[in-house]
């Protein structure tokens, strides 16, 4: 990835990482500090793809085309994680590790697979003339 795609990729290390976290929580049976960690991070990743959704992907699709449905795809996938992080939430709830966790492997898997998809994608995508916009999508994205 160069230096000047960067801002693109954002925050999927930080999501890969609270994730291992929360589970290391439940793990403990601490479920108090693992259901704050899985709110933490449901709001932030939310509100991540919220971002996503609204200002990157319809900016990449009008700058490009979206020839080969990638765009499309990324949406669906996204939509994908919003069912799995909902079925979550009432899982954790129940405090029953085993089931906890038969839940969130899938998740994780998911989420790391867009994420490595996502960031191809913005490379692919991502041209000089984005580029040279970046302050006014930076503002856009803090608007969001
Ligand atoms: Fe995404
Ligand atoms: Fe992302």
């Amino acid at each position: 990835m160069s230096e000047d795609a960067n801002w693109l990729v954002h925050d999927h290390r930080k999501y890969d990482a609270a994730l291992d976290e929360c589970e290391l929580a439940a793990g403990a049976q601490e479920w108090k500090a693992a259901i704050a960690l899985f709110k933490e991070f449901v709001k932030d990743l939310e509100l991540h793809m919220r971002m996503e959704d609204e200002v990157l992907y319809p900016l990449f699709a009008q700058e490009t085309g979206d020839p080969e449905g990638e765009i499309e795809l990324l949406t669906d996938e996204h939509e994908n994680i919003a069912r799995l992080l909902q079925d979550l939430a009432i899982i954790i709830k129940t405090k029953n590790f085993d089931h906890f966790e038969d839940s969130l492997h899938p998740l994780h898997r998911i989420m790391n697979e867009h994420n490595v998809h996502e960031e191809a994608a913005f490379r692919r995508l991502g041209s000089d003339s984005l580029l040279m916009r970046r302050d006014e999508i930076m503002a856009r994205l803090k608007a969001v």
